[in-house]
């Protein structure tokens, strides 16, 4: 069974060619970094209109590397969950106009539990039933992966994603966007312990949420203290900013690892799966790793190259085709978790 996989959630425009053994005939991921950067973030508008003109190409692409004709295909699989509207609309037409001209069946992938599933590919493992820890620009949830078909939110955050946090302390910082590799680079150099960041939640363990927002402003107010502070004329030292990220990234460090532990504990589930793009963060892959280590559990992070969005971790889509859940064409995209009842 050979599926083409797309992807185009955010601002990542990738495809791959998969097989029901998980092996990975081709994949290609377009970045589009370069277009934000200036705006340090992501541009809903500029995304949309960069997928449409990238993604032909990069399925081309894709499919050459593989080595596969498109008649060779079994079927067309293409996230349509959650994700910016204008973005996801790009991959669900494609991925539609493909089915129509050749006659496959279409199936629908959920990008967050992609992003779990990246464990799985890599591992070569059985993964379910797990904690699933998902942190990336958007979300940052934590889910009872009961298995490949069902994933129950146990908990996420109430307002900014970690990585959302990420991007927006490195702009303060005058670090350039995405804000996580740089913030990470920064820190390498700085001491955690210099700022005490507030810690949202870390005490209370009725609950599994996370909040990033207060943590913000605090790394905000000890930059530029209140008031509508212009960051581009604030001069901080490189020793001030390395301390600065340094301490951030603790404090968002230890809530993830915090709740993550606790899930596992109110859960009672051996396995840890860890994905999205913050998971590429080095610090939080060490602090996992001792906290697993000391509490008996099974971690499984996605490897560097499938944290950030990619169409590989679209592999989930072989165990819907099993299964034969596939989609009629008016499928819709679903920008928001939840899909609507019809
Ligand atoms: O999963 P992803 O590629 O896209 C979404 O689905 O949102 O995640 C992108 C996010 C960005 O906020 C980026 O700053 C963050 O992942 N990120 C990191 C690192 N690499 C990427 N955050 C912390 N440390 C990193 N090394
Ligand atoms: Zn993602």
């Amino acid at each position: 069974m050979q599926v083409l996989t797309i992807e185009s959630t955010c601002d990542e425009t990738a495809a791959a060619v998969v097989t029901d053994n998980l092996d990975v005939l081709g994949a290609v991921v377009a970045s589009q970094d370069e277009l934000h950067e200036r705006f340090r973030g992501v541009v809903p508008e500029i995304a949309a209109r960069a997928h449409v003109e990238r993604i032909l190409p990069i399925i081309d692409e894709a499919l050459r590397r593989a080595g596969v004709q498109l008649a060779d295909l079994d079927a067309i699989a293409v996230a349509n969950m959650p994700g910016l509207a204008g973005s996801l609309l790009v991959g669900l037409v494609a991925a539609k106009t493909l089915c129509v001209a050749l006659g496959k069946p279409l199936v629908a992938v959920n990008h967050l539990h992609a992003h779990i599933y990246a464990c799985r590919i890599a591992s070569g493992r059985e993964v379910f039933p797990s904690v699933g820890l998902i942190v990336s620009g958007g979300h940052s949830s934590i889910y009872h992966c009961k298995s490949v078909f069902q994933f129950d939110q146990l908990g996420g955050t109430i307002d900014d994603a970690a990585g959302e946090a990420f991007d927006k302390v490195a702009s303060m910082l005058g670090l350039p966007y995405p804000g996580g590799p740089a913030i990470s680079r920064a820190a390498e150099s700085g001491n955690l312990r210099a700022y005490r960041f507030p810690r949202s939640f870390i005490k209370d363990e009725d609950r599994l949420d996370f909040s990033f927002s207060g943590l913000k402003t605090a790394v905000r107010y000890e930059i530029a203290g209140p008031g509508r502070p212009d960051f581009d004329s604030i001069d901080l030292s490189e020793q001030r900013v390395a301390d600065l990220a340094a301490s951030f990234q603790e404090a968002v460090v230890d809530c993830l690892v915090a709740k993550s532990m606790l899930a596992v504990r109110k859960t009672g589930l051996g396995t840890l799966c860890v994905g999205g793009g913050v998971a590429a963060n080095r610090r939080l892959r060490e602090r996992l790793e001792q906290a697993a280590a000391d509490c008996g559990c099974d971690l499984l992070i996605a490897p560097l190259s499938l944290c950030t969005d990619n169409a590989v971790m679209g592999a989930i889509a072989i165990e819907r085709l099993k299964a034969g859940l596939v989609e009629s064409l008016d499928l819709d995209v679903y920008p928001g978790l939840v899909r609507p009842r019809a």
